[in-house]
């Protein structure tokens, strides 16, 4: 996959050197590219930004960086996907996670001050799948810790990122309920114990256990999934336990 990032703070986007994505750019299962929006502006003082029409508080981002940055990264017969990080944008979750790790190529837009102009969303449109994406629902001084989330999310799904795929397929999320707690050695710690079903080796009891606490969990901490569960999907995978 050919991921891009255009940010006026590229050093922001460094974590993605680390870890599990450092290492899949290394592989070449990711084609990660940071670019200065600020390499695409033709005056001496490299300006990205200028006062609202309309009034108001704070600056915009001016249009024609943001164009010629977009344009170079068009290739023949491409329609990459344009995500543009914004608090109005449509909130990001797991299974829009899963859409974009289908894609050939994501381009993140990250926007500071007061946003982009909009005029460029407008003129994206011919050119890329445009997508407002949120973190949710509070305010970040600009995109790039979103992107960071965002490339995350997508990149741990594609094919070789994770060295053991299964550990996917039990996450939070991933069937629309929260994860089952777990545990590790020592058995006793600190005057707790593990819940004693774990250690019965009895593989249909321990799942039986783990769903109820996953179910448990979700009712607790986000009633907001309960009513978006799929009822059915979740029974056939209980009659496998
Ligand atoms: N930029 C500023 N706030 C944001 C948010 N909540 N999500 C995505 N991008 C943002």
């Amino acid at each position: 996959m050919r991921l891009d990032v255009i940010s006026i703070f590229p050093e922001y986007l460094a974590p993605l050197e680390l870890s599990l994505i450092g290492k899949a750019r290394q592989d070449g299962l990711l084609n990660l590219s940071v670019h200065d929006l600020r390499d695409f502006t033709t005056d001496r003082h490299r300006t990205v930004d200028d006062t609202p029409y309309g009034g108001g508080a704070g600056m915009v981002m001016k249009p024609e960086p943001w164009a010629l940055a977009l344009e170079s990264l068009l290739s023949e017969g491409a329609r990459p996907t344009l995500i543009v990080p914004s608090p109005a944008g449509q909130v990001f979750s797991q299974s829009i996670a899963e859409e974009l790790a289908t894609e050939q190529q994501l381009v993140f837009a990250c926007g500071r001050y007061e946003g982009i102009d909009e005029r460029v969303i407008e003129w994206a449109a011919q050119h890329f799948e445009v997508r407002p994406m949120s973190l949710g629902d509070y305010v970040l001084n600009g995109g790039e810790v979103a992107v960071l989330a965002m490339v995350e999310a997508v990149a741990r799904l594609l094919p070789g990122v994770i060295g053991n795929p299964e550990s996917l397929i039990e996450e939070s999320h991933q069937d629309g309920l929260l994860e089952y707690p777990v545990y590790t050695k020592p058995s006793q710690w600190r005057g707790s114990e593990i819940p004693e079903v774990l250690l019965s080796g009895n593989h249909a009891k321990i799942a039986r256990f783990r769903r109820d606490e996953q179910l448990r969990r979700t009712v607790q901490r986000r009633p907001d999934l309960v009513a978006l569960l799929d009822v059915e999907r979740l029974n056939r995978a209980d009659l496998q336990i």
